[in-house]
């Protein structure tokens, strides 16, 4: 498999990203955000959905894809002028390295170091190491390692967008019997019950202390999602009113994804000595 099967090409908006096309898959991953913007392996339809109304614009996060969400999860606790899910996911990331195996497993590695802007967000030295792995699976492993004297606390999310072609006769297994914060109910605290989920409606949650795997089921294919280094499981669709509250999403895109999100997130927040790291893994396997 030659290099070439991997390339630096401006995407949406003209924001730099690498490209892969190799005889197992192809996707892209912009900079702006280390954001996995496309991924469809051969012979199958796209795996990831990406609004059309999405912004590519820097400092402006892109909707759909696999935004990279860190140092905090949702609106910040107590700091409602922070931008929401953090700032990772709108600064401009470095490119490390890219590789590709003899046997075509393309793998693009970036990464992101505290700077004055972040610091003026968060106190923290930090460092964020994240490769992603693109072949029959989607691999991705983020590593976060603290750089500062003292401890800090961070969430963070791979928040996975799937195009799926109706939310109507989509489920998600893999919950059964979890506890759960339910973001539409006023942040209940809910227990999952045994059958599949189905989506009927906004439907915002947090699942707590989970590391199990979770499968979408739709009538075309099956994704299985394995984590490691991940507690929290986050399920969302905005449904009606909340899409077309949202400039950066089509009013009618809302049936045709579902988010599912591997996580650190509220009662899972990692507390990270100095010097230590943690990492947090998650393989997409659609079949
Ligand atoms: C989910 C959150 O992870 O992301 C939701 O649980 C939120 O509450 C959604 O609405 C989208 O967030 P954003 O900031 O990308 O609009």
């Amino acid at each position: 498999m030659p290099q070439d099967a991997i390339s630096l090409e401006p995407g949406q908006g003209g924001l730099p990203s690498v490209v892969v096309r190799s005889q197992l898959a192809t996707a892209r991953i912009y900079l702006h955000g280390a954001h996995v913007a496309e991924y469809r392996p051969a012979g199958q339809e796209p795996v990831l959905w990406t609004s059309r109304a999405s912004h590519f614009a820097p400092g402006k996060p892109i909707r759909g894809g696999v935004p990279l969400i860190f140092p905090w999860f949702g609106p910040r606790a107590g700091r409602p002028e922070s931008p929401a899910h953090g700032f990772a996911r709108t600064r401009p990331w470095t490119l490390e390295s890219t590789g590709v195996s003899p046997d075509g497993l393309a793998t693009v590695t970036l990464s992101l170091r505290d700077d004055d802007a972040t610091r003026a967000l968060w106190p923290h030295a930090f460092a964020l190491r994240y490769t992603v792995a693109v072949g029959p699976t989607l691999a991705l492993s983020l590593t976060t390692t603290n750089l500062g004297p003292t401890p800090f606390t961070f969430e963070q999310a791979l928040h996975t967008y799937f195009a799926i072609p109706s939310i109507h006769d989509a489920t998600i297994t893999g919950l059964a019997g979890v506890n759960y914060i339910d973001k539409v109910d006023g942040l209940r605290r809910k227990r999952q019950g045994g059958e599949p989920i189905r989506i009927t409606g906004e439907t915002d949650r947090v699942y707590l202390h989970t590391t199990d795997t979770c499968t979408l089921h739709t009538p075309t294919r099956t994704v299985i999602l394995e984590k490691t280094g991940s507690n929290t499981t986050v399920v969302w669709n905005p449904w009606i009113a909340k899409a077309k509250a949202m400039p950066d999403f089509g009013d009618d895109e809302w049936p045709e994804m579902i988010c599912i999100e591997s996580a650190n997130a509220a009662d899972d927040a990692v507390a990270l000595p100095p010097g230590a790291s943690h990492t947090m893994t998650v393989a997409i396997r659609p079949r």
